[in-house]
Parts: C-alpha cells; structure tokens; sequence
C-alpha cells in the first residue's frame, strides 16, 4: 500500500516535470526559428560557431549530471534546434555540406540503357533516392549530367570546393586525363562510383585512370552505391 503510494507520488512529480518540459522544449525550438529569423533578415550566417560550441557545452555539461543518457539526449535537442535553423534560412548559407554527384556519358540513359546490367531505375530516381538519404544526414546535394568530358571538367571545378563529390565518370573512367586533372586539382574529396562491378567485366573496363587520386571506390552494388558515397563523405 505504501509502496502504491510512492509509485504514485513519484508519476505525479514525473507527470508535472513533463508539462513544464515540454512547453520548454517547444519555446527553446520557437526560439530558435525567431533567432533565425533575426540573423536572415541581417543577413547573418546562420551559424555562429563559437557561439553554438559554448551554448551546447553548457547544455550538454550540465545534462551530463544524470549521466551520459541525458547528455547524448540533450546534444540531439540542439542539433534538432540548429537543423530547423538551418531550413528557414535555407538558400543562405545554410550550414549543410554541400555535395555534387556528378554523372557521365550515356548515364542519362538509365532504366532503358542494358537494364540487365544496369538495373532499372533512371537516373532522375536514383537521384531522389540521394536527396532523401542526404535530407537524414543533414546534407544538400546538387545534381548534374553530361556526356561530354570537358562539360564534367567544369563541373569537376564548379564543386571543387564543397563538401564532397561523388562521380561516375561512365566510359571517361577508364582513359581520360583530363577528368583525372580536374579531380586531383579539387580541394574536396570525390568518391568514385560506379553502378557495375567493372572488375568483373571486360578487361578494358578493369584499368580506372582516376581511382588513384580519389578519396575512395564503390563498385557494384548498384544504385546503393551512391548511397554508400554519400554516407562516407558525411562522416
Ligand atoms: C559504369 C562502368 C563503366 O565502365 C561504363 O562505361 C559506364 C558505367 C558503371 O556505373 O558501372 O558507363 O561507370
């Protein structure tokens, strides 16, 4: 009978920190979005990283009293606080890295080009299938197609100094250096995918004259390739 009434006394104290811990949490997110909308209207970056280092090692300092729970918990409350930042002012600078996946020749053809080989998803799926894997990784991607070398020369430059790109030079892979210079002159790193194991295809396809100066390789997991680059570069 005591021990019902302890239980008791103990929910209602929980029940109580609850309604004044949400409506917290609720105003610290509202908040934050009028923060952001301050900084967007001064035009301010939305990240002011000194700032956001002491606000989360005091947050997360003093959650750490109830143990390493409470801080992890409180560390997601304010990355969940900065994302919802990050969106209003999104177009600005928003924080996010910055990925380019760029395609070459003949990729514009996928879902009809040797589906047997290539799978069937066009190239317009896959890309969805990206943008969604990198809105959970807090990441932008950009998205871009050509067959022509020089024209992924450019785009190789275009995004030589974002967060990370993730190229499938098709055909070019295997013999132009020109695609080569360009990668190894960017300052990001550039996964190299492609959607086929080529090592187990025909001989000429087994030699990548641009493995050696990319950050890393994916082949032949197909679409999920992409997916496997993107996750590595937003580590
Ligand atoms: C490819 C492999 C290349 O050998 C080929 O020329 C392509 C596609 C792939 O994704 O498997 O066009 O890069």
């Amino acid at each position: 009978m005591q021990r019902d009434q302890k239980l008791d006394g103990l929910r209602k104290t929980i029940d109580e920190i609850d309604s004044r811990l949400i409506p917290l949490f609720v105003r610290r997110m509202e908040t934050a979005t009028q923060a952001a909308a301050v900084k967007k209207e001064s035009g301010l970056p939305v990240l002011d990283a000194g700032r956001e280092r002491a606000v989360t090692d005091r947050a997360v300092s003093s959650a750490g009293d109830y143990g390493d729970e409470a801080a992890s918990l409180m560390r997601a409350i304010l990355t969940i606080s900065r994302q919802r930042q990050n969106k209003i002012i999104k177009g600005e600078d928003t924080g996010m890295k910055k990925i380019s996946v760029i395609n070459g020749p003949n990729l514009n053809l996928l879902g009809t080009r040797e589906p047997e080989k290539y799978g069937e998803l066009t190239l317009g799926e896959i890309n969805a299938m990206i943008r969604g894997e990198a809105a959970a990784l807090d990441a932008e991607c950009d998205f871009f197609q050509s067959n022509s070398e020089g024209e992924l020369v450019t785009a190789i430059q275009n995004a030589a100094n974002g967060g990370g790109i993730i190229l499938n030079a098709g055909a070019y892979t295997h013999y132009s250096i020109a695609i080569r210079d360009a990668i190894a002159a960017a300052g990001a790193p550039v996964v190299e995918v492609h959607l086929t194991n080529v090592h187990a295809r025909e001989e000429f396809r087994h030699r990548s004259v641009i493995s050696a100066v990319c950050k890393g390789v994916v082949a032949g997991f197909g679409p999920y390739g992409y997916i496997l680059a993107l996750r590595a570069l937003c580590e």
